[in-house]
């Protein structure tokens, strides 16, 4: 895989600036959710990173459960409405407070197919919670309860979110030059 310094055009968000607002973002949800038990369900995978730091600011008593959906075709940059469950979760959500916890919406169709689908499990509340939101490209309206940042129209990555399932590790949001980015040819 290509160095990532060689196609980051920038980095939009830093460590800290992400981590001051994933906690401002749990001190919503605490308050939000007071004397409530939460099921925090994690949009694998590039809500994982996300999910991990925003749990651990998280004071009211919640469990968390998995779900993986296919959006983008493989080397793929834009969602088509495709979507699919690729992984279900292994809880029961009906009469909990249910909480998505996802990277980023783009068109909302992923978001938008997992709400539908939840909704139909008789959940007591469903609520979105997402690190970024690239407002401009909605093509389907979602409700989102909590966003860490409005974003401009660009491909990024970083923190969770993959380059050809890369660099999720690194700790900033930095936005791909993809003048630069060779592709993965692993
Ligand atoms: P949507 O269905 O178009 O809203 O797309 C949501 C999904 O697309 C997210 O869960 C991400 O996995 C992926 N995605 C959208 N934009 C980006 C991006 O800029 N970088 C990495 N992944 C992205």
């Amino acid at each position: 895989m290509q160095e990532y310094r060689e196609f980051l055009a920038k980095t939009l968000i830093d460590e800290t600036a992400l981590q001051n607002r994933i906690r401002e973002l749990a001190e919503e949800i605490n308050h939000d959710y007071a004397g409530q038990d939460l099921m925090l369900i994690c949009i694998l995978r590039g809500g994982v990173v996300f999910m991990v730091d925003l749990m651990r600011h998280i004071r009211v008593p919640h469990v968390m459960d998995c779900m993986a959906i296919s959006s983008y075709g493989v080397g793929a940059r834009a969602s088509n409405g495709n979507v699919r469950v690729t992984y279900d979760l292994q809880n029961n959500i009906a009469g909990r407070n249910v909480l998505i916890v996802e990277d980023i919406v783009d068109s909302g169709h992923t978001i938008s197919h997992v709400l539908e689908m939840l909704s139909t499990r008789n959940p007591k509340s469903l609520k979105v919670c997402v690190l970024l939101d690239k407002k401009e490209r909605r093509e389907v309206p979602v409700p989102v309860a909590y966003c860490g940042f409005e974003i401009p129209n660009a491909y990024v990555f970083g923190y969770g979110l993959d380059i050809d399932e890369y660099y999720r590790n690194l700790p900033f949001i930095g936005i791909v030059d993809l003048e630069k980015y060779k592709g993965n040819t692993e």
